[in-house]
């Protein structure tokens, strides 16, 4: 795999890298698609499976068409769990404008063997290595999980060509970024216990 030259550390990087929620026109070319991929599937993986499979959209009108058919499903799906009680406005998703995907110029779905015996767990894993390799390359990513339930369904999975025993798992968005850089701040790591070893004497 070509390496691409970044400036940034791997710590750097991760301290760099936040969901993404606008973006540029400008189209993410393939090989940097190829290098995000091969980053992702370095990561590691239950007794080596490696579940994982890849679908790229970079249409926009099918970009837009997923979006519409996530948005009421997502809305559905929220009142059925009742997650609008978790203090999130949902209404953005009610709006014929909100693209779910954010107008980013790629979308990759990191798909997983459903039956495999850690397939989210690795999914998750090549997902993280996926957004922090965009990171260092000066790209923007975001895990669009209200997409999930419209990317699932039989007919979307046929239409782009997701075999039925894979599922979407992480659907992540690609692009360059056009908004000022908002750190969204964390907790400090809660530490449940700190077990040292017993000296005597
Ligand atoms: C499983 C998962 C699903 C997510 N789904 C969405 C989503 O549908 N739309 C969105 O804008 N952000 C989504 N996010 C991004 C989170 O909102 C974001 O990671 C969180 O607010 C922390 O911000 P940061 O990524 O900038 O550090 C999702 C993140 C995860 C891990």
């Amino acid at each position: 795999m070509p390496l691409p030259k970044v400036e940034m550390t791997i710590f750097e990087t991760i301290l760099a890298r936040r969901s993404v929620r606008r973006y540029k026109a400008r189209k993410v070319d393939r090989t940097t698609i190829s290098i995000l991929l091969e980053a992702a599937v370095r990561a590691p993986t239950a007794i080596h499976q490696e579940p994982w499979a890849f679908v790229i959209i970079q249409d926009p009108q099918l970009l837009r068409s997923l979006s519409d058919q996530a948005k009421p499903l997502f809305v559905a799906e929220v009142q059925e769990r009742g997650l609008e009680r978790a203090g999130h406005s949902y209404d953005v998703f009610t709006s014929p404008s909100f693209n779910v995907f954010y107008d980013a110029s790629t979308l990759i779905l990191l798909c997983g063997k459903t039956a495999a015996p850690s397939c989210a767990a690795d999914c998750w894993l090549a997902a993280e290595n996926l957004m922090l390799a965009a990171c260092a390359m000066g790209l923007g990513t975001c895990v669009i999980g209200c997409a999930l339930p419209a990317l699932n369904t039989a007919e979307t999975k046929i239409k782009l060509n997701i075999p039925e025993k894979f599922s979407v798992v992480a659907p992540i968005v690609v692009g360059y970024p056009d908004d000022e850089i908002i750190h969204v701040l964390r907790k400090s790591p809660v530490i449940l216990a700190n077990f040292q070893a017993v000296h005597n004497g």
